[in-house]
């Protein structure tokens, strides 16, 4: 049974989800959400890679043969240590700069994520990269992924919020902007509302989640990790708190998948 480990400090790696179970409805996927320790954004990289492998260690007990490391913060903190420790392959996020670069007309990029990911070597070398070629602009989603586990996904407090970090990318003169945190896809309509109310209606939002749900089927395939039978699809979630948030964007993902 090929069952599939998804983990995040809370809710953002259901934006992932979402996009894997359209690539492979049938397998099984214990979620899980870190929300006692939520945010990861400000928090250690040793505090991050010690609660990444209690989390691989219950997964892998229930059976997991791959694990998608659904939180950019934790990947930039905790890939490199779980891929020398453990013989399963992960699947890590990272920021869509490459994506954005060659999509961009204005030459200027905009990068929104936590602060843990923007100050890590990872994504360093990645903006390295690209620098000569656009100018990347970013912007800690400051009170972002508490929108999100709280459920407040609209309004105009969230609006607020939302506006205090898009703008300065957008002053800068970015057309497209990457959401480099997976809690992020879940505001993408008050970013969208938000852009248009700042004149930059047309502005592009990049989510990463489809490229890595093909790269999980890629890994899968390469690693021999055979699919299940049409209809055998079942998803599990698990917390290390409560589990509101998790209810509440399952509902809207019902909608959506
Ligand atoms: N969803 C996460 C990420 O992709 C973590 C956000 C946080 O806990 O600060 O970075």
């Amino acid at each position: 049974m090929a069952v599939i480990g998804i983990m995040d400090s809370g809710v953002g790696g259901l934006s992932v989800y979402r996009e894997v179970v359209k690539l492979l409805p049938d397998e099984h996927y214990i979620y899980y959400a870190d929300n006692a320790h939520c945010p990861y954004g400000e928090k250690t990289a040793a505090y991050i890679i010690d609660r990444a492998f209690s989390i691989v260690d219950l997964m892998i007990g229930r059976g997991a043969r791959v694990v998608v490391v659904a939180c950019n913060t934790a990947t930039a903190a905790a890939i490199a240590a779980l891929r020398a420790h453990y013989d399963i392959p992960f699947i890590g996020m990272e920021p869509a700069v490459k994506p954005a670069a060659m999509n961009t007309r204005s030459g200027v990029i905009g990068v929104l994520a936590t602060a843990g990911t923007l100050k890590a070597s990872k994504y360093l070398m990645t903006r390295g990269r690209f620098e000569d070629d656009v100018r990347i602009v970013e912007s800690v989603g400051q009170g972002f992924v508490e929108l999100v586990e709280s459920g407040e996904l609209a309004g105009p407090h969230a609006e607020a919020v939302v506006r205090t970090s898009l703008q300065p990318l957008l002053d800068a003169g970015a057309d497209t902007v990457v959401l480099g945190c997976t809690h992020y896809p879940f505001l993408l309509p008050v970013l969208q509302r938000v852009a248009a109310q700042l004149g930059a209606p047309g502005v592009r939002f990049i989510d990463p989640a489809p490229a890595v749900a093909r790269r999980l089927v890629q890994v899968m395939q390469q690693e021999g990790i055979a699919r299940e039978p049409a209809g055998s699809g079942s998803l599990e979630t698990l917390s290390s708190g409560p589990d509101a948030a998790i209810r509440r964007i399952m509902l809207i993902l019902q909608e959506q998948i």
